[in-house]
């Protein structure tokens, strides 16, 4: 990590805090946002942009749930918001077919479960969302990426809470 990164790590006991921290991350984000998200099965990736999305304000009536088939979800919200899973991905070829470059040109926010299959592919200002299983209910979260965008999505985040 040189200089011009910051990591910050948050730590969860619940999914509920864990959709806390999204919601709160998600109320900041702004066009052109990428939000890599990487942690083991259950980890709480889905959960995470469930919140995101609602800090985007993508509404209620919108269940946030992983596009394994798809690949991609699109939700209507303050700005666009592309939900990818590219865990059944088999070949990065496979995001051209998706159009993919549009969604993380700036004309919305993208979040990417198991975006590590895909890291050749991803924007450099990207912000990585790592999620470390601890415990049953408990929940590291590593946030980083460059120290500006890290700063101002998480700034304050646990007065917020
Ligand atoms: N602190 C926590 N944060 C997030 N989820 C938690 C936490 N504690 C328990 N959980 C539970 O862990 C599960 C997380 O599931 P989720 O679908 O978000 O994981 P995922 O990382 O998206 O998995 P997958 O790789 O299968 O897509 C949920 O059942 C949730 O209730
Ligand atoms: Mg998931």
């Amino acid at each position: 990590m040189n200089k011009e990164s910051a990591l910050v790590e948050i730590r969860s006991e619940s999914a509920e805090q864990t959709f806390a921290v999204g919601l709160a991350i998600g109320r900041r984000a702004a066009d052109g946002d990428v939000f890599a998200l990487s942690g083991e099965l259950g980890a709480g990736k889905t959960c995470f942009t469930g919140g995101l999305a609602r800090g985007l304000g993508v509404g209620e009536e919108y269940a946030i749930t992983s596009p394994t088939f798809t690949l991609l979800n699109e939700y209507p919200g303050r700005c666009r918001f592309f939900h990818f899973d590219v865990y059944r991905l088999n070949q990065t070829g496979e995001l051209d077919d998706l159009g993919y470059d549009e969604y993380v040109s700036g004309k919305g926010v993208a979040a990417i479960e198991w975006a590590e299959k895909i890291a050749d592919a991803l924007p450099p200002e990207t912000v990585w969302i790592t999620m470390l299983y601890v415990h049953e209910n408990e929940r590291t979260i590593r946030i980083s990426g460059p120290r500006d965008r890290v700063r101002t999505l998480v700034n304050d985040l646990k007065r917020e809470d």
